[in-house]
């Protein structure tokens, strides 16, 4: 199984922060933003991992994360989004990297600490097709992809909906099959003009090929000012508890 960490984009809710750097370059306690992600991706066990990153940033990124060999990684690669077209645009720039395998796929903005990720990435590999969500309660659905669920299962997908079904947060870490590529190829830009994650794991729904599973660790999207210093806070805390594997 490969790993994908999104990291294109323009950060422009962390303006001035990203004024002059990528936004998952950004300090959350005593390590780049990025470092987690690709911590989590190690500790499931992923032994190759894309980076994909915005064109302005892209030399610091590789000055910052090297070989990959301090998180454990056998291999680290890196590619550039030009313009930020969307998740899943940035997404499809992985196909060739994929190379017909499954995919770990995890924005570069969000943490998670504990909990359960790493058997669920290994089940995946093993035994399941299609696409899996983590899904997360949160106080403020309308910032996220929401899932309605019924009977066990997800009934419907929405995109920071204005009048959320539920509380029920998509995070941003994905499992997909082989199957994402072609799927991508499918999508329209949205609204916004961009090519939406949601819309793409509402194609899985529509296939019946979308599961889930509840995080039952701590997460959080670092993606504005109050989440990134909650971010660090956790952190913090995190590394009180049980030492971070990777030393900074
Ligand atoms: O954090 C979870 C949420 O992430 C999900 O609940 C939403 O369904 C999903 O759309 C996403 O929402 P955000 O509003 O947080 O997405 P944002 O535009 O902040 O992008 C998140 C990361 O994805 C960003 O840090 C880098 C990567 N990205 C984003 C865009 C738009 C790219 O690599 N390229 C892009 O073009």
């Amino acid at each position: 199984m490969k790993g994908i960490i999104l990291a294109g984009g323009n950060g422009t809710r962390l303006m001035p922060l990203t004024a002059v750097t990528n936004k998952s370059l950004l300090p959350v306690y005593d390590r780049p933003m990025i470092y987690y992600p690709l911590q989590m991706m190690a500790e499931a066990g992923i032994e190759e991992v894309l980076v994909v990153t915005g064109g302005a940033n892209c030399g610091e990124m590789m000055r910052v994360l090297k070989d990959g060999n301090q998180f454990g990684l056998s291999r680290l690669y890196f590619t550039v989004q030009e313009k930020a077209g969307g998740i899943s645009q940035a997404l499809a720039l992985a196909e060739q990297f994929a190379h017909g395998e499954k995919t770990f796929v995890v924005l570069g903005d969000n943490l998670v600490f504990g909990g359960n990720v790493a058997g669920a990435v290994r089940e995946f590999a093993k035994y399941s097709e299609g696409a899996k969500v983590f899904l997360k309660r949160v106080p403020d659905p309308e910032r996220f992809g929401i899932v309605g669920i019924s009977d066990g299962r997800i009934e419907s997908i929405e995109e920071k909906p204005k009048a959320p079904q539920s509380n029920l947060a998509v995070t941003g870490l994905y499992l997909y099959d082989a199957t994402v590529f072609d799927k991508i190829r499918q999508l329209k830009p949205s609204a916004r003009g961009e090519l939406e994650v949601t819309d793409l794991n509402r194609l899985y729904l529509d296939d019946g090929q979308l599961g889930f599973a509840m995080l039952d660790g701590q997460w959080i999207d670092a993606g504005t000012f109050d989440s990134l210093a909650e971010a660090s806070e956790m952190a913090q805390q995190a590394a009180d508890t049980v030492p971070l594997a990777v030393a900074a």
